[in-house]
Protein backbone atom coordinates (compact mmCIF):
# COMPACT_ATOMS: atom_id res chain seq x y z
CA UNK A 1 0.00 0.00 0.00
CA UNK A 2 0.95 3.28 -0.89
CA UNK A 3 0.20 6.91 -0.46
CA UNK A 4 -1.57 6.54 -4.18
CA UNK A 5 -3.51 4.07 -2.89
CA UNK A 6 -5.34 5.61 0.27
CA UNK A 7 -8.85 7.48 -1.75
CA UNK A 8 -9.27 3.42 -2.77
CA UNK A 9 -8.38 1.99 0.29
CA UNK A 10 -10.24 4.56 2.59
CA UNK A 11 -13.40 4.00 0.06
CA UNK A 12 -13.06 0.63 1.23
CA UNK A 13 -12.82 0.53 4.38
CA UNK A 14 -15.77 3.19 4.87
CA UNK A 15 -17.69 0.37 3.37
CA UNK A 16 -16.06 -2.58 5.26
CA UNK A 17 -16.41 -1.22 8.71
CA UNK A 18 -19.21 0.67 10.92
CA UNK A 19 -16.55 2.36 12.51
CA UNK A 20 -13.82 2.86 9.70
CA UNK A 21 -10.22 3.88 9.98
CA UNK A 22 -10.21 7.44 7.76
CA UNK A 23 -7.71 8.16 5.29
CA UNK A 24 -5.73 9.63 7.87
CA UNK A 25 -5.60 6.84 9.98
CA UNK A 26 -4.10 4.90 7.02
CA UNK A 27 -1.67 7.96 5.95
CA UNK A 28 -0.34 7.51 9.80
CA UNK A 29 0.21 4.07 9.71
CA UNK A 30 2.31 4.43 6.07
CA UNK A 31 4.19 7.75 7.95
CA UNK A 32 4.93 5.11 11.12
CA UNK A 33 6.49 2.41 8.50
CA UNK A 34 4.26 0.00 9.56
CA UNK A 35 3.66 -2.76 7.63
CA UNK A 36 0.93 -2.52 4.84
CA UNK A 37 -0.24 -4.27 1.76
CA UNK A 38 -3.13 -4.58 -0.55
CA UNK A 39 -4.31 -7.79 -2.12
CA UNK A 40 -5.05 -7.63 -5.81
CA UNK A 41 -7.18 -10.29 -7.96
CA UNK A 42 -7.24 -9.09 -11.65
CA UNK A 43 -5.87 -6.22 -11.22
CA UNK A 44 -8.19 -4.93 -8.81
CA UNK A 45 -7.89 -4.18 -4.70
CA UNK A 46 -9.77 -7.07 -2.63
CA UNK A 47 -8.74 -5.96 0.66
CA UNK A 48 -5.73 -4.98 2.46
CA UNK A 49 -3.54 -5.39 5.72
CA UNK A 50 -1.72 -2.90 8.27
CA UNK A 51 1.06 -4.76 10.70
CA UNK A 52 3.10 -2.80 13.14
CA UNK A 53 5.89 -4.96 14.19
CA UNK A 54 7.66 -4.50 17.25
CA UNK A 55 10.76 -7.03 18.43
CA UNK A 56 9.46 -10.46 18.10
CA UNK A 57 5.46 -9.73 18.13
CA UNK A 58 3.32 -8.28 14.74
CA UNK A 59 0.68 -6.77 15.87
CA UNK A 60 -2.18 -6.56 13.30
CA UNK A 61 -3.66 -3.67 13.18
CA UNK A 62 -6.54 -4.12 10.34
CA UNK A 63 -7.26 -6.80 7.83
CA UNK A 64 -10.29 -6.19 5.41
CA UNK A 65 -12.00 -7.88 2.31
CA UNK A 66 -14.32 -6.06 -0.19
CA UNK A 67 -18.09 -6.79 1.13
CA UNK A 68 -18.87 -9.12 -2.07
CA UNK A 69 -16.06 -11.36 -1.60
CA UNK A 70 -15.83 -12.32 2.16
CA UNK A 71 -16.51 -15.46 2.83
CA UNK A 72 -13.98 -16.75 -0.03
CA UNK A 73 -11.17 -17.59 1.36
CA UNK A 74 -9.31 -14.06 0.32
CA UNK A 75 -9.29 -13.20 4.39
CA UNK A 76 -7.40 -16.17 4.83
CA UNK A 77 -4.63 -16.09 1.71
CA UNK A 78 -3.94 -12.33 2.85
CA UNK A 79 -3.95 -13.82 6.32
CA UNK A 80 -1.04 -16.45 5.77
CA UNK A 81 0.70 -14.45 3.85
CA UNK A 82 0.97 -12.17 6.97
CA UNK A 83 2.35 -14.67 8.79
CA UNK A 84 5.55 -15.39 6.31
CA UNK A 85 6.01 -12.16 6.59
CA UNK A 86 5.80 -11.61 10.29
CA UNK A 87 8.37 -14.98 10.41
CA UNK A 88 10.05 -13.67 8.04
CA UNK A 89 10.99 -10.48 10.36
CA UNK A 90 11.68 -13.04 13.06
CA UNK A 91 8.19 -12.32 14.92
CA UNK A 92 7.46 -15.36 17.14
CA UNK A 93 3.60 -13.96 18.08
CA UNK A 94 1.11 -12.45 16.06
CA UNK A 95 -1.30 -10.35 18.11
CA UNK A 96 -4.82 -8.13 17.44
CA UNK A 97 -7.61 -7.11 18.91
CA UNK A 98 -11.06 -7.47 17.64
CA UNK A 99 -14.68 -6.34 19.44
CA UNK A 100 -16.97 -9.07 20.81
CA UNK A 101 -19.54 -8.36 18.76
CA UNK A 102 -17.42 -9.10 15.37
CA UNK A 103 -18.93 -12.93 15.31
CA UNK A 104 -17.13 -12.98 11.79
CA UNK A 105 -14.30 -11.87 12.52
CA UNK A 106 -13.65 -13.63 15.93
CA UNK A 107 -14.76 -16.83 13.86
CA UNK A 108 -12.12 -16.19 11.20
CA UNK A 109 -9.25 -15.53 13.63
CA UNK A 110 -10.20 -18.43 16.09
CA UNK A 111 -10.29 -20.62 12.83
CA UNK A 112 -6.58 -19.21 12.32
CA UNK A 113 -5.58 -20.43 15.51
CA UNK A 114 -5.80 -17.36 17.49
CA UNK A 115 -6.22 -17.48 21.12
CA UNK A 116 -8.10 -14.95 23.84
CA UNK A 117 -5.65 -13.87 25.99
CA UNK A 118 -7.13 -11.11 27.51
CA UNK A 119 -9.11 -7.53 27.10
CA UNK A 120 -8.47 -4.16 27.10
CA UNK A 121 -11.34 -1.85 28.62
CA UNK A 122 -13.18 0.82 26.56
CA UNK A 123 -11.02 0.07 23.86
CA UNK A 124 -13.41 1.08 20.75
CA UNK A 125 -15.79 3.92 19.91
CA UNK A 126 -19.12 2.62 20.62
CA UNK A 127 -22.98 3.43 19.34
CA UNK A 128 -23.31 4.23 22.71
CA UNK A 129 -19.89 4.90 24.89
CA UNK A 130 -17.30 2.73 24.37
CA UNK A 131 -16.98 -0.94 23.63
CA UNK A 132 -14.15 -3.40 25.08
CA UNK A 133 -11.64 -5.03 22.70
CA UNK A 134 -10.77 -9.04 22.98
CA UNK A 135 -6.85 -9.37 22.60
CA UNK A 136 -6.04 -12.33 20.59
CA UNK A 137 -2.82 -14.40 20.07
CA UNK A 138 -1.24 -16.64 18.29
CA UNK A 139 2.24 -18.31 17.71
CA UNK A 140 4.31 -17.94 14.13
C1 LIG B 1 -12.71 -11.02 8.75
C2 LIG B 1 -12.36 -11.06 7.25
C3 LIG B 1 -11.02 -10.39 6.98
C4 LIG B 1 -12.23 -12.57 6.87
O1 LIG B 1 -11.92 -12.68 5.48
P1 LIG B 1 -12.80 -13.61 4.54
O2 LIG B 1 -12.14 -13.62 3.21
O3 LIG B 1 -14.22 -13.18 4.63
O4 LIG B 1 -12.65 -15.02 5.27
P2 LIG B 1 -12.40 -16.47 4.65
O5 LIG B 1 -13.31 -16.71 3.49
O6 LIG B 1 -10.93 -16.64 4.39
O7 LIG B 1 -12.90 -17.38 5.89
C5 LIG B 1 -12.09 -18.31 6.55
C6 LIG B 1 -12.84 -18.87 7.74
O8 LIG B 1 -13.11 -17.86 8.71
C7 LIG B 1 -14.41 -18.11 9.31
N1 LIG B 1 -15.35 -17.06 8.89
C8 LIG B 1 -15.12 -16.05 8.01
N2 LIG B 1 -16.22 -15.27 7.88
C9 LIG B 1 -17.15 -15.81 8.69
C10 LIG B 1 -18.52 -15.48 8.98
N3 LIG B 1 -19.13 -14.41 8.41
N4 LIG B 1 -19.19 -16.24 9.88
C11 LIG B 1 -18.60 -17.31 10.47
N5 LIG B 1 -17.31 -17.70 10.20
C12 LIG B 1 -16.61 -16.95 9.33
C13 LIG B 1 -14.86 -19.46 8.76
O9 LIG B 1 -14.32 -20.47 9.59
C14 LIG B 1 -14.18 -19.47 7.40
O10 LIG B 1 -14.00 -20.74 6.87
P3 LIG B 1 -15.19 -21.46 6.02
O11 LIG B 1 -15.72 -20.45 5.03
O12 LIG B 1 -14.49 -22.63 5.40
O13 LIG B 1 -16.21 -21.85 7.04
C15 LIG B 1 -13.46 -10.44 6.35
O14 LIG B 1 -14.66 -11.13 6.52
C16 LIG B 1 -13.68 -8.97 6.63
O15 LIG B 1 -13.08 -8.12 5.99
N6 LIG B 1 -14.60 -8.64 7.59
C17 LIG B 1 -14.91 -7.26 7.91
C18 LIG B 1 -13.73 -6.58 8.55
C19 LIG B 1 -13.30 -7.26 9.82
O16 LIG B 1 -14.10 -7.62 10.66
N7 LIG B 1 -11.97 -7.47 9.95
C20 LIG B 1 -11.41 -8.15 11.09
C21 LIG B 1 -11.39 -7.33 12.33
S1 LIG B 1 -10.51 -5.80 12.08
Amino acid sequence: MTEADLDAVAAAEARIHPFPWTRGNFADSLAAGHGAWLARAEGRMIGYAIMMQVLDEAHLLNISVLPELQRTGRGSALLIRLFDLGRMQAATRMLLEVRPGNISGRAFYQRHGFEEIGRRRDYYPAHEGREDAIVMARGL
